[in-house]
């Protein structure tokens, strides 16, 4: 096969900006390899080049782009100078865009071998929040055990991160999370005290920290800087990596008034205020630190580490199809997410009965025959079939009672109907790419043929089921705050499939 699949955004936009496209492999040079993509980290970066926002992205490749900063998979080609021992070799890797695609070329040293056991979903939403986490709480935080560290947006990717390695770290990480649901998720991941963004954050943060913080790491922006800087104790550091306040939450697109009237309104840190009051602002951005080769190598030294003990499980997980990534940025850009987002790609099929690899993320069991995940398989993208079932099912069989064959669920029937929920994808999907629609299973659709799908995602806890229930103790769908029954259908009287498309 010569040609392999990425999203390409031609033109800074909203969601229907992703578009699929099929492109020639390019050849390997010296020092590259080539991975077979199972699975792709979302970054809410992504979504900020998607939007065309991206300083970075216009700086090293400009528009048309593929965005994704990670991805996990196999080494499938080693370019010259190589070591070709390598091909076959699970790995996690690193990228400066492109990773979007179900091939990624990257050079070999930003391949990390990833463990046998450790899934390409869950290594895939590793290494950014890793690097960034590490970056700012250790290189420029300089935190040490018995500091007191302020995390904001403490059950997100980053934050999460940013939670469990302070909490490695012996300081005292008092998270902050926009929502109630949320403080949980950022306790688990190591927070010692959660908040909840209210208006009066501010002053509630210092009853938690009377003296101040030797750390706040700040990735909301204009929103939250000035009190993150006040909040500073002496010889205190405020790391900012993001300004997600400027955007708005879920609409696809930045209003171009209201990012105006916020970029007036950051602050501006006064170097003769830093030094009178013995406080410092730092900053930086992860795409421009690939070049330090010594760096990334420390980096995923630690992230090895990480890894082998296990201390990253708490982090939630959700999964969805590679076909799903509008959603999943609308998604994120929500504010309601925790932990990471990934996609997973037909690479993460798993062989059908025939020997050939299957559509798992499209329910790779054909429509009429057993969609049940066999135990000794299915692959992470499996998991995607259906939100009740645990990705854990391929080592033992599902803790929920419904555990049962998986159903298909039809567009028109289904009140979870993306359709109705998000119009923008119906329009995107009515041409989606110069190969034109597919059906459930990859084939292509003739056009009026009815759009049955299997059920989608499914969130990965570190207990192996849904990390998000419901007060009945049953899952919930991650579309939606309602929660599902456990072991029936969902309260509204839909069919509890999840979305169909
Ligand atoms: N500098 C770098 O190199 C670097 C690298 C990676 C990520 N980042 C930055 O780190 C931040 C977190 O990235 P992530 O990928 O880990 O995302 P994330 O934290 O998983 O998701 C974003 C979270 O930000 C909070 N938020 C506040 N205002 C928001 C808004 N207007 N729109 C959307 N979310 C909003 C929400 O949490 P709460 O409501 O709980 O606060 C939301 O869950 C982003 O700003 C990103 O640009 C920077």
């Amino acid at each position: 096969m010569s040609r392999f699949r990425r999203i390409v955004v031609r033109r800074p936009g909203g969601y229907e900006r992703l578009e699929f496209e099929d492109v020639e492999r390019p050849r390997l040079e010296e020092g590259q390899v080539r991975i077979a993509v199972e699975a792709i980290g979302v970054n809410y970066a992504d979504c900020v080049t998607r939007m065309g926002l991206y300083a970075s992205a216009r700086h090293y490749v400009g528009y048309p782009i593929t965005p994704g900063f990670e991805v996990a998979g196999r080494i499938v080609e080693a370019g010259p100078g190589v070591d070709p021992g390598r091909v076959g070799e699970p790995v996690y890797a690193v990228t400066r865009f492109f990773g979007y695609a179900t091939e990624v070329v990257v050079p070999a040293h930003q391949a990390f071998v990833r463990p046998e056991g450790l899934p390409a979903a869950r290594a895939a939403a590793l290494p950014v929040a890793f690097f960034t986490a590490w970056y700012g709480l250790h290189v420029l935080g300089g935190v040490r055990a018995g500091m007191s560290v302020l995390v904001h947006s403490a059950a997100g990717g980053v934050g999460g991160m940013l939670a469990a390695l302070g909490k490695a770290a012996g300081a005292r990480v008092i998270g902050l999370v926009g929502r109630p649901e949320k403080v949980e998720v950022a306790r688990a991941m190591g927070a010692t005290k959660v908040l909840v963004r209210t208006k009066d954050w501010a002053r509630r943060a210092r009853e938690a920290s009377p003296r101040g913080f030797d750390v706040v790491l700040d990735a909301t922006g204009v929103d939250t800087l000035r009190d993150s800087y006040g909040l500073l104790a002496p010889m205190g550091r405020l790391v900012v990596y993001g300004f997600h306040s400027m955007l708005p939450k879920g609409r696809g697109r930045p209003n171009p008034l209201a990012l105006a009237w916020k970029y007036l309104r950051t602050p501006r840190f006064s170097p003769l205020d830093m030094t009178t009051t013995n406080r410092s602002v730092l900053a930086f951005n992860l795409s421009y630190l690939f070049d330090a080769t010594d760096l990334l190598a420390e980096g995923a030294a630690r992230l090895g580490e990480g890894v082998e003990s296990g201390w990253f499980a708490a982090q939630p997980v959700t999964v969805l199809p590679f076909e799903d990534v509008a959603l999943a940025h609308r998604r994120l850009e929500s504010g309601d997410t925790v932990g990471k987002l990934v996609l997973v790609t037909e690479n993460a099929g798993v062989p059908s009965e025939a020997g050939s690899p299957t559509r798992a993320h499209h329910g790779g069991q054909r429509r009429g025959s057993a969609a049940r995940i066999r135990p000794a398989g299915g692959g992470w993208a499996g998991a995607c079939l259906c939100r009740r079932r645990s990705p854990w099912t391929m080592e033992r069989p599902c803790p929920e009672p419904s555990n049962r064959p998986i159903r298909s669920c039809s567009r028109r029937a289904c009140p979870w109907s993306r359709r109705r929920r998000f119009p923008y994808l119906s329009r995107a999907r009515s041409r989606p790419s110069s190969a034109g629609p597919r059906d459930s299973c990859g084939r292509a659709r003739r056009r009026g043929s009815p759009r049955t799908r299997w059920c989608s995602p499914s969130t990965i806890s570190p207990g192996g089921g849904s990390s998000r229930r419901g007060p009945s103790g049953g899952p919930t769908s991650p579309w939606s705050s309602s929660p599902t029954p456990r072991g029936g259908r969902p309260r509204d009287g839909s069919c509890g499939c999840g979305p169909a498309r």
